[in-house]
């Protein structure tokens, strides 16, 4: 998979050399390249890529012919998937990231400032993602939360002994508690169940926990749970 970060601020982006990200750039799997904007600016003498909004307001906004320019030098042939990092967009879920890793290349456009000119987004971009409802002072860090995400959906990024149906989100609900050695520690035994042996007796431990946790932290998942499975016994209707 290639994933272009197209940012003002490239550096940003050396801590994906670490950990699970970075061993699967290393090991050819996704290759992960910053780009930076400001060598795509027509202004050569002061490199300049924002300007006071039209009609008055706070801020500066990034202006639209380095972003055009940057975007039409990596992606010319509209190959990319285009995503605009906007606390506008729709919010990132586990379905999105399953879906944007679908895709074998992946142009994440990163604002800073007041945001970019408009018409960058009609010229440039095909989709706009949101991490959450709260607002960051530049796209770059909700663009690497992207790419953990989508990364962990790459073929062999995780290794083949690890399965995404375990994992919270995965069934729409939250996972399982998970422990390990010693089985015992400062007074706190783990459950009984885990130590004994029986796969099922485990499975059905585990689901129930599951099931309870969702149900105390997040209601809403069990009622979008409920409503998803209404609608397949009706045939989608
Ligand atoms: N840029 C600024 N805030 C953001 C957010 N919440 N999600 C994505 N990009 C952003």
């Amino acid at each position: 998979m290639k994933i272009r970060a197209l940012t003002l601020f490239p550096k940003m982006f050396d801590c994906l050399n670490e950990s699970i990200v970075g061993r699967a750039v290393k090991n050819g799997l996704i290759d992960i390249r910053a780009v930076d904007i400001r060598e795509y600016t027509a202004d050569k003498k002061h490199f300049k890529c924002d300007d006071t909004p039209y009609g008055g307001g706070a801020g500066m906004v990034m202006s639209v012919q380095p972003i055009y320019d940057c975007v039409q030098a990596v992606d010319p042939d509209h190959e990319y998937l285009r995503v605009y990092m906007s606390p506008k967009g729709e919010t990132l879920t586990d379905k999105t990231a399953r879906e944007l890793a679908a895709h074998d290349k992946l142009l994440l456009l990163c604002g800073h400032y007041e945001g970019i000119d408009e018409r960058a987004i009609e010229l440039c971009v095909d989709r706009e993602i949101s991490i959450g409802d709260y607002v960051l002072s530049g796209g770059e860090l909700a663009a690497m939360v992207v790419i953990d995400s989508v990364a962990r959906f790459v073929d062999g990024v995780l290794g083949s002994r690890v399965s995404h149906e375990d994992e919270s989100f995965a069934d729409g609900m939250l996972e399982y508690p998970q422990y390990t050695r010693p089985p015992e520690f400062m007074g706190l035994r783990v459950p009984d169940v885990l130590l004994g042996g029986n796969h099922a007796e485990i499975e059905k431990y585990r689901r129930e926990c599951s099931e309870k946790i969702t149900a105390e932290r997040r209601a809403d998942l069990i009622k979008a749970k409920t409503a998803a499975s209404v609608n397949d016994e009706n045939g989608g209707r």
